[in-house]
């Protein structure tokens, strides 16, 4: 009887662990898709209520898609274990802060999805904080600036931030009342679609756009909100 007993509480200590377990993992589904007719690992934790990046997922996962959470910041070496990735999505969350170390590890990533967060661009990132994914090639960070207080100030992009990522072929930013683009958007070289969220735009020059190389083959500025939030629009 006592053996018995024994036997049980192990077998319930095993059983116990065993569910922690997939309930830790099931916080995200780990799935192939196919992406440019090239198969890739996917992390899906869209929707799943996480206030922090998960840390116990597959090291060569290619896509995570974290969007649509309750994530409110990113520190410093949040993906260091995911240094295959290719495409980082936390669209749709509440972040207000970037550590500089964020991207830490991140030298194979090509698309970055922080749309419809809280980021102010006005506030000083250091130029650092993108040298790790410079070879970014789309980066989408609309839907985020709060809306201004001055309509009539200039607003100054922190083009030396920026201008690290010069590979980028595709950005979609905030336009804010009366933009100024420094001269390090002059080193994306390669940017062909060029989208701004045109929420708060007051005043546009002839020299507003003069910094983006002469390769621009799209410019858009919309007006258009998929979420009515925060945004105004
Ligand atoms: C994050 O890392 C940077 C260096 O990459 C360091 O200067 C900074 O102090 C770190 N921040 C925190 C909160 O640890
Ligand atoms: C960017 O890509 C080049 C060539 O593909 C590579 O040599 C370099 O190490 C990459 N840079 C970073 C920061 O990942
Ligand atoms: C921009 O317009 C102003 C007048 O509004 C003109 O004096 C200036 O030469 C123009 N600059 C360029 C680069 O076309």
């Amino acid at each position: 009887m006592t053996r018995i007993s024994i036997y049980l509480a192990i077998v319930y200590i095993l059983t116990i662990n065993e569910c922690t377990k997939i309930f830790h993992l099931s916080d995200c589904d780990i799935k192939y898709v196919i992406k440019k007719t090239q198969e890739v690992k996917l992390a899906d934790c869209e929707n799943r209520g996480l206030n922090f990046i998960p840390q116990n997922l597959p090291g060569d996962i290619n896509v995570l898609d974290v969007s649509s959470n309750q994530l409110t910041a990113v520190e410093n070496d949040s993906f260091v274990n995911y240094k295959y990735l290719q495409e980082l999505i936390l669209g749709n969350n509440q972040i207000e802060y970037l550590a500089s170390g964020s991207f830490k590890g991140l030298y194979n990533l090509d698309t970055l999805d922080m749309s419809h967060n809280m980021l102010d661009l006005s506030k000083a990132y250091s130029a650092e904080i993108f040298v790790p994914i410079k070879n970014l090639t789309k980066f989408d960070i609309r839907s985020n600036m709060p809306q201004p207080i001055d309509f009539e100030k200039d607003f100054i992009y922190p083009d030396h931030v920026f201008g690290v990522l010069s590979e980028l072929s595709f950005l979609g930013i905030d336009m804010m009342p009366v933009p100024q683009f420094g001269s390090g958007f002059s080193q994306m070289t390669n940017l062909h679609e060029l989208h701004f969220q045109s929420c708060y735009l007051v005043s546009l020059s002839n020299t507003t756009f003069q910094a983006f190389s002469y390769f621009l083959q799209e410019l858009s500025l919309t007006k258009l909100s998929t979420k009515s939030r925060k945004d105004g629009c």
